[in-house]
């Protein structure tokens, strides 16, 4: 019998539940595709019409925190009425946006259609696969998790290139034409392999974990139970440091090498490498999370974390340091968007894990706006990235702090 067939007394899957997985990883690669490229736009946008780089990379912040906070309503949706039509919506909207931002002329235009309109529909794209792909996946939760956040490691990977390569020979209106196709398709894709497994069912085989002594049920908070303990908002403020600190660094690394004297392809080296541990460590961290709780983790993660943000600057003048630095911060910058999720997961049960998930996440459009802009302002007092990555350091260790104070709380029973 396989996992997605029945046991006597267990509704009937109405799909195989790699189906799920699958839907995560396709529309989470169009968001990775959205997202993640957007400095390459900087040189023909500052070519054909002469704007600023800081005018420019408004249009990203704008999408960032359009896109946070669609997450409340979209988790909240798609706990509601599935996650299926919640894609397809954002699927249409990022398919309208980006195709759209090929055609501006203006400043307006761009913060319109990339920001508003792909903002919007990324974050109908993103939370509902990270709330649904669990509840197939009860015995390997982090894991399905990691797989509906992994394709926004590759779709950077993938995206840098392909819209280069696009923009040397075709120009940049296309990429958006062309690729704003891509991602509606990918996103129409997911929608379909997308659907809430029947109330009651469990795969065949699995026996859920005993309840904690003394009370009745699995941990599974609704969402108001959820808001209403401390812990919530402690991680809420924890996952606002570690986006904060991660976004204030992750745009700059290239600069931060280009600065301390190292060749622009040496440095371009270190944002790949990046990319490619963002990418990597979402599952692979997913697996670990099944195997020893979410806390341990985040510990370790997070120490390391505060030590490498320390070591960037001092290591970005040798190509191999800043390659091996990379690596490592990618590697815990990637894996906070597992680990939060699993942690939302582990502390308050499955059940309202988009509307809870959800509201978590808006904090990453909050950090959007300000982590940029910050180290933008602190870049500019001494002229060099060494106060604005020792700030990153100290806000994550803030996050740290905070992390192993939010205990998980009691079981609901
Ligand atoms: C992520 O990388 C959207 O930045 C968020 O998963």
């Amino acid at each position: 019998m396989s996992q997605a067939q029945a046991t006597s007394d267990v509704p009937v899957a109405t799909l195989p539940r790699w189906v799920p997985l699958l839907g995560g990883l396709l529309g989470s690669t169009a968001c990775g595709l959205l997202l993640y490229a957007w400095s390459v736009f900087i040189a023909p946008f500052q070519a054909e019409f002469g704007w600023t780089r800081a005018e420019i990379a408004l249009a990203f912040s704008i999408c960032c925190f359009v896109f946070g906070l669609t997450t409340i309503p979209s988790g909240r949706l798609s706990d509601k009425i599935g996650p299926r039509k919640v894609v397809l919506m954002g699927s249409v909207l990022v398919l309208i946006g980006f195709c759209a931002s090929g055609f501006i002329n203006s400043k307006m235009g761009l913060y319109i259609t990339y920001g508003l309109i792909c903002g919007l529909g990324g974050g109908m794209m993103y939370l509902p696969p990270i709330a649904t792909g669990p509840k197939w996946w009860p015995d390997r939760r982090s894991l399905a998790t990691g797989f509906s956040v992994v394709g926004l490691g590759l779709g950077s990977f993938i995206m840098a290139p392909i819209a280069t390569w696009m923009i040397e020979n075709m120009g940049w209106r296309p990429v958006f034409w062309y690729m704003g196709i891509v991602m509606g398709v990918l996103g129409v894709l997911s929608a379909f392999c997308l659907q809430n497994p029947p109330a009651g069912w469990k795969p065949a085989g699995y026996t859920p974990p005993a309840p904690a002594p003394g009370t009745k049920a699995q941990v599974d908070y609704t969402h108001d139970e959820a808001k209403a303990t401390p812990q919530f908002w402690m991680l809420y403020a924890a996952f606002f440091c570690s986006c904060f600190s991660g976004l204030m660094v992750v745009g700059h690394l290239a600069g931060a090498g280009i600065d301390r004297g190292l060749a622009p392809m040496a440095a371009a080296g270190a944002v790949s490498v990046l990319a490619f541990s963002n990418a990597a460590v979402r599952v692979v961290i997913g697996g670990f999370v099944d195997k020893i709780g979410v806390r341990p983790c985040f510990m370790l993660l997070w120490s390391i974390q505060v030590v490498m943000l320390l070591l960037i600057y001092p290591m970005a003048g040798n190509a191999t340091l800043l390659w091996i630095v990379a690596l490592i911060f990618g590697w815990n910058y990637g894996a906070q968007f597992t680990l939060f999720p699993s942690a939302t997961l582990a502390y308050y049960g499955p059940t309202a894990q988009g509307s809870n998930y959800g509201l978590l996440f808006s904090s990453f459009g909050f950090a959007g706006l300000a982590g940029p802009t910050v180290g933008g302002w602190l870049y500019a007092v001494q002229g060099n990235y060494m106060i604005p990555f020792a700030t990153a350091s100290a806000v994550m260790a803030i996050s740290l702090l905070l992390l192993w104070l939010a205990k998980p709380p009691a079981p609901r029973g």
